[in-house]
């Protein structure tokens, strides 16, 4: 069990509502719907407490190490967009589906701007440990594409719609690539995840799983700079090869 909420913290639960009451300037929307986010991160919403958020995501949005993922830095669009692929049935969970149920797509919104919006794990031991030969070039074999390729060369997503998968729990990761090789997660576009996992062995997938648990969920200044120097040898590289490492997404994703 994760320390008691500060009381600064309260404080900032009970006064939440007030402020943002009358607070739809442009501009400011996204701080309204990400205070509406804090209340129901804390108090649950229209489910009531038992669906409080941080009673199983942690008070900073950090997960619990185990199933239960972390939220705190990742990207908006890709948070609202589980809330609500849960509520419709394209990501069935026993747990999230009813609880992004019970709220509205406002509230759906409004907590996922709050989430990404929490500082996200930069420190970690492990940041330079090489990742897996199959996450840095799949397989051509076995129709495998890299999956660096989509979330980039330490899981930390790679911009619109390719999430961040760095710092996740084992067992969170690995239960996810199991979901897509069964079928039962089905809410990704065109079906790439389910292509991307479907050959990989037991031993990758625990492989990668474990790698992504150690990196950071966003770079760490040291490791900006090292990718900073990785891009510019891709640069130098000759454009075939980066093709491969890149594939085109000119069909609209
Ligand atoms: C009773 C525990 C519990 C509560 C309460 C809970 N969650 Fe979850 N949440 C989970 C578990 C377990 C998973 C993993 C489910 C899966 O494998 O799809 C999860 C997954 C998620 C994901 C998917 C993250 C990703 O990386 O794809 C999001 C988003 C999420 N929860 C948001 C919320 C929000 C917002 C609330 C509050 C309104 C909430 N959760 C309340 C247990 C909980
Ligand atoms: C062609 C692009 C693409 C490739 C290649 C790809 N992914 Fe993904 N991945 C995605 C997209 C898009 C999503 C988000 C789907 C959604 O909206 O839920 C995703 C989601 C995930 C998630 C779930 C994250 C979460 O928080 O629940 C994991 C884990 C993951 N990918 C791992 C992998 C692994 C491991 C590989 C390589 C074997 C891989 N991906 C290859 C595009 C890709």
């Amino acid at each position: 069990m994760r320390a008691l909420p500060s009381l600064t913290l309260l404080g900032l639960i009970l006064v939440g509502p007030g402020l943002v009451a009358c607070d739809a300037k442009p501009g400011e929307t996204d701080r309204a719907f990400s205070a509406s986010g804090q209340v129901i991160a804390m108090g649950g919403g229209a489910g009531g407490a038992a669906n409080a958020c941080f009673t199983c995501h942690g008070l900073q949005g950090q997960g619990d190490g185990v199933s239960t993922p972390l939220l705190a830095g990742l990207d908006a669009g890709y948070l609202q967009k589980q809330m609500e692929d849960y509520a419709s049935g394209l990501r069935p969970d026993d747990v999230m589906s009813r609880i992004a149920k019970d709220l509205d797509g406002d509230s759906r919104r409004a907590v996922a701007v709050f989430y990404a919006g929490l500082p996200s794990s930069t420190s970690t031991i492990a940041t330079h440990s090489a990742s897996p030969p199959i996450w840095r070039t799949g397989d051509v074999s076995r129709g495998i594409t890299a999956c660096a390729s989509c979330h980039g060369s330490n899981g930390q997503g790679a911009g619109e719609g390719q999430p961040i998968v760095a710092g996740q729990p084992v067992a969170y990761t690995l239960e996810q690539i199991d979901r897509w090789k069964s079928g039962k997660r089905r809410n990704d576009p065109r079906g790439v995840m389910a292509a991307a996992v479907q050959r990989l062995t037991d031993a990758e997938a625990r492989a990668i799983a474990q790698w992504l648990s150690d990196q950071p969920v966003s770079p760490t200044p040291a490791s900006a700079s090292a990718s900073a120097s990785v891009s510019a040898a891709a640069a130098a590289r000759p454009a075939a090869s980066r093709e491969t490492r890149r594939p085109d997404r000119s069909d609209g994703a």
